[in-house]
């Protein structure tokens, strides 16, 4: 399932990429959301809530909530649903 259409963002589409997820290898498209790669791969869960570690996934996409803060080549807290993804990143939960 690959997100096509966004109310606010554009969502343009490189070329084909290749990143890190927890260790193993997924491909997405250059200058899509991180997030965005994630769920056409099939990852929903992007973090897990503080206090009771409630899965968290995409909800708002726009970079006002928090619930798809991730580690992205070493930098936590990084909002992956607008920070375009690269060829190599590494992406992790936090
Ligand atoms: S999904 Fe809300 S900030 Fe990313």
């Amino acid at each position: 399932m690959r997100i096509k259409e966004h109310p606010i963002l554009e969502l343009k589409h490189g070329e084909k990429v290749t990143f890190t997820f927890e260790g193993g290898k997924l491909e997405g498209y250059n200058d899509e959301p991180i997030a965005a790669a994630l769920v056409a791969a099939g990852i929903k869960v992007l973090s897990y809530s503080k206090k009771f570690k409630r899965p968290r996934g995409f909800f708002c996409a726009i970079g006002k909530c928090s619930s798809c803060l991730m580690n992205v080549n070493g930098i936590p807290n990084v909002r992956t649903c607008i920070t375009r993804l690269e060829e190599g990143m590494v992406v992790k939960r936090q």
